[in-house]
């Protein structure tokens, strides 16, 4: 009804606002007075997760893009090797799994039926399962070792939004969690990138107050057929969902690739006017990568790209090569994802509006998918 809406012209509208919110709730309350990290319904005993060796993270669709980011902060942080696998491909495989291996199975609904059978076939061989789920009382932290609820709140439009940040949230916490009890990492250190997470609230909803210029953007193209998205590193992922979106909203082709793939294939696909979206990482990361993935917007736009660049403020190196520039506020790398996304969901919401059709309730696609 429009009373649950709050105002909003559909769910998604409102879910895409909501994520300031979902974050700060996902923090709330996961420290002891001391300001360590405690994960009270982390059920495992701490000796068993000093042993793990390696981490595999289970999950579908958006949840699984949420796993891919988890990635590189928790190998990052924890110097444990993290696999992300989509839960239908891991049960059918023959993965090795063992009672060293720690499984996350990351899913909004808790009802996703390869991501429950893929958490059974990983306790059957021994692993433990940590869950992180924001439905309570759902079938996947019931079937688990260990839940770590994300507190997104309840998520109804089909394609999620608010349950992604919240997931990245969830396993950031959990990494750290890890490392503390590990002792990959120096308390302060710790405290440092929790603050950096505290602060990240605010920085969303900055991005989200800078939406119109997205919008305005988004209903020029209605009539786009084709929409290529790049990222690097933890924008790769970004890029990959900001794909999935725009499939599953504005019924689009569209596709994500790892920026460094670009000369290995994907440029052959660069003829004038074809959008690309490229998400540009921090001029002030370390490995250059900003260099790099600028050469790509250069790259493209060299072959007739109209290019839409989601760049950090005071990032002046991309104006040159940017039909529109998307900005976001300055933040750590990691943190990143959780800003970069938000113009990739407000612009395939926008489309979609565009051209007429239901965002809510897309065409084909159910929230939570209960059949194998
Ligand atoms: C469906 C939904 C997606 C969701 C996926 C996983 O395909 O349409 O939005 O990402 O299921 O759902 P889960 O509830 O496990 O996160």
């Amino acid at each position: 009804s429009a009373a649950e809406k709050g105002g909003y012209s559909s769910f998604m509208a409102k879910e895409i606002d909501d994520q300031p919110q979902a974050v700060g709730d996902t923090l709330l309350g996961r420290t002891n007075e001391k300001g360590d990290l405690i994960l009270d319904d982390l059920r495992i005993d701490e000796a068993t997760l000093r042993t793990i060796d390696k981490i595999i993270v289970i999950a579908c669709g958006t949840a699984a893009y949420a796993g891919h980011v988890a990635k590189y902060a928790i190998e990052h942080w924890c110097r444990i090797p993290v696999e992300v696998e989509l839960a239908h491909e891991f049960r059918y495989r023959d993965p090795i799994v063992t009672s060293k291996t720690l499984v996350v199975a990351i899913s909004q609904s808790g009802e996703t039926m390869d991501t429950l059978m893929a958490v059974r076939h990983a306790q059957e061989q021994g692993a433990k399962v940590i869950s992180i789920v924001n439905t309570h009382g759902s079938t996947i932290p019931r079937e688990s070792d260990a839940v770590l609820y994300t507190h997104a709140g309840p998520e109804i439009a089909v394609a999620s939004t608010k349950a992604f940040v919240s997931q990245i949230t969830a396993t950031y916490l959990l990494g750290l969690y890890l490392a503390q009890l590990r002792g990959n990492m120096f308390r302060d250190e710790i405290q440092a990138i929790l603050t950096e997470l505290r602060a990240m609230p605010a920085k969303l909803k900055e991005v989200l107050d800078r939406s119109e210029h997205v919008r305005e953007v988004a209903r020029s193209m209605a009539d786009a057929t084709s929409v290529l998205f790049l990222g690097r590193h933890v924008g790769y992922p970004i890029a990959l969902e900001g794909a999935l979106k725009l499939k599953e909203l504005a019924y689009i082709h569209a596709e994500g690739f790892a920026a460094g793939e670009l000369k290995h294939g994907p440029i052959a696909l660069i003829e004038e006017g074809q959008p690309v979206i490229i998400i540009v990482p921090s001029p002030r990361g370390r490995d250059s990568l900003h260099a790099k993935v600028i050469s790509n917007i250069q790259e493209v736009r060299a072959r007739g790209a109209h290019t839409l660049v989601i760049a950090e403020d005071g990032d002046t190196d991309v104006e040159a090569f940017a039909d529109e520039v998307f900005w976001v506020p300055q933040a750590p790398t990691l943190m990143s994802p959780l800003l970069t996304v938000l113009p990739l969901q407000v612009f395939a919401a926008e489309l979609a509006g565009a051209k007429g059709l239901d965002i809510d309730q897309p065409r084909n696609l159910a929230k939570s998918v209960t059949v194998e």
